[in-house]
């Protein structure tokens, strides 16, 4: 048994969903060979909740200098982050010359209204990609992982913090304790942590079970952060239920005792005690729903496969790779993903080495069927494929549950 990353509790295995790639890693056609897998196989923790990964790569290989995740790529989530902007100054930065930093900046989506607005920030951002496109943009950004050694050096030079922000990032750093701690050297005594990731209780409603993959080591709840956070003296006094990522969670933490507790924070918890997001038989049956999504995704390929259709990829997603390789699902069945991200495009999808193609042959191609792996995007999507859709193209949707429409 693996010790809780976050109380060293031992965290109970309920699922594997088999050998997994770097889900962000796509291939350059040539580079098949050397492929890194892990076993991917999850668990929660018996004491404080926490879901989270088995086993994780290193970091390293992660978030390397090619990352090819870059925030700013779809419409509806720059929207979402200028109002996640927009909720963190108005509601927690009401005293004079405010600084804030943003944990996992990327390209500065969201700081960039910071920036317009003259508040002093800083990015902490480790892939060094990224980070350059956001100091072109005039953000203020570094290059390093954030822990407790990164915070106290930020104190020292620029000051204590009225606000700390994530949006996306925190269940992707597994030293979750180094976090806490950073977060407690870092902030004011009447500073707020706020981030947001997607939620354990749309997963386990959605059967979403594509928002696990090697990045994310863990899924968020109410429950699993208060109980992670209150050791290193830090209260959740807020959590907000977001649309982002299939459903997503925001979470406002201050000191103890520092702030009122919205009465969110225990009809959220009282929900998740009584759909029991701590006990493993919740986990077991959610173990079992997978099983089935996979089981009629495989069938509806094949069948459309048997029947001569043409079957494509609709955005080569992160998510997506978990779909493909839980599910076995090659070029045979799906003869290509259409992406809009140009460094994704004329690459592999991890593990199963689907071609990823530019988004103009999709248009150019007139394909049936269209696996809709960015399923969180969408009502963007349904605005955006009208065309697609009238000349009879079809989608092959997988969350909630497996169908065409
Ligand atoms: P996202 O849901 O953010 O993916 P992830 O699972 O990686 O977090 O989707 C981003 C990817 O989807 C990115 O590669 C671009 C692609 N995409 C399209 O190709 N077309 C679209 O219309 C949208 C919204 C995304």
């Amino acid at each position: 048994m693996v010790a809780c990353r976050a109380c060293g509790t031992p965290v109970e295995k309920f699922m594997s969903f088999g050998r997994q790639p770097i889900a962000n890693r796509f291939l350059e056609p040539g580079d098949t060979q050397s492929e890194y897998f892990f076993e991917m196989e999850v668990g929660t923790c018996a004491k404080c909740t926490l879901f989270q990964l088995i086993e994780q790569p290193d970091p390293e290989m992660m978030f390397h200098d090619t990352y090819a995740f870059f925030s700013q790529t779809s419409k509806g989530m720059q929207a979402h982050f200028e109002g996640f902007a927009t909720y963190v100054k108005d509601t927690f930065l009401k005293g004079d010359d405010p600084f804030v930093v943003e944990i996992g900046s990327n390209d500065g989506i969201m700081l960039r209204h910071f920036l317009a607005a003259g508040i002093r920030h800083l990015g902490v951002e480790p892939s060094s990609n990224v980070a350059d496109a956001a100091r072109q943009a005039g953000i203020d950004t570094i290059s390093v992982f954030f822990g407790v050694d990164t915070a106290a050096a930020i104190a020292e030079e620029r000051g204590l913090a009225d606000a700390i922000f994530a949006a996306n990032v925190i269940c992707h750093i597994p030293d979750i304790a180094g976090v806490a701690r950073g977060v407690a050297r870092l902030l004011k005594p009447t500073g707020v942590f706020v981030f947001e990731d997607p939620y354990l209780g749309d997963v386990l409603e959605k059967t979403s079970y594509d928002q696990i993959y090697d990045e994310h080591v863990f899924l968020f709840s109410a429950l699993s952060v208060r109980n992670a956070f209150a050791p290193h003296g830090l209260e959740l006094i807020d959590c907000i239920p977001q649309p982002t990522h299939g459903g997503s969670m925001r979470y406002v933490l201050g000191r103890q005792g520092q702030h009122p507790v919205s009465e969110r924070v225990s009809e959220r918890v009282a929900w998740e005690e009584a759909r029991g997001l701590g006990r493993a038989e919740t986990f077991q049956e959610f173990a079992r729903a997978c099983e089935r999504s996979r089981d009629a995704l495989v069938s509806l390929l094949k069948e459309l496969k048997e029947s001569g259709k043409k079957v494509v990829g609709y955005a080569a997603t992160s998510k997506s790779t978990t779909v493909l390789n839980y599910c076995g699902i090659g070029p045979d069945l799906i003869s290509y993903i259409s992406d809009t991200t140009p460094i994704k495009q004329g690459r592999l999808s991890p593990g199963m080495h689907i071609p990823v193609r530019p988004y103009a042959d999709f248009l150019a191609d007139k394909p049936d069927y269209a696996v809709l792996f960015a399923w969180n995007h969408r009502n963007e999507i349904m605005a955006k494929e009208e065309g697609y859709m009238q000349r009879g193209g079809k989608w092959i949707r997988f969350v909630p549950d497996v169908g065409i429409e």
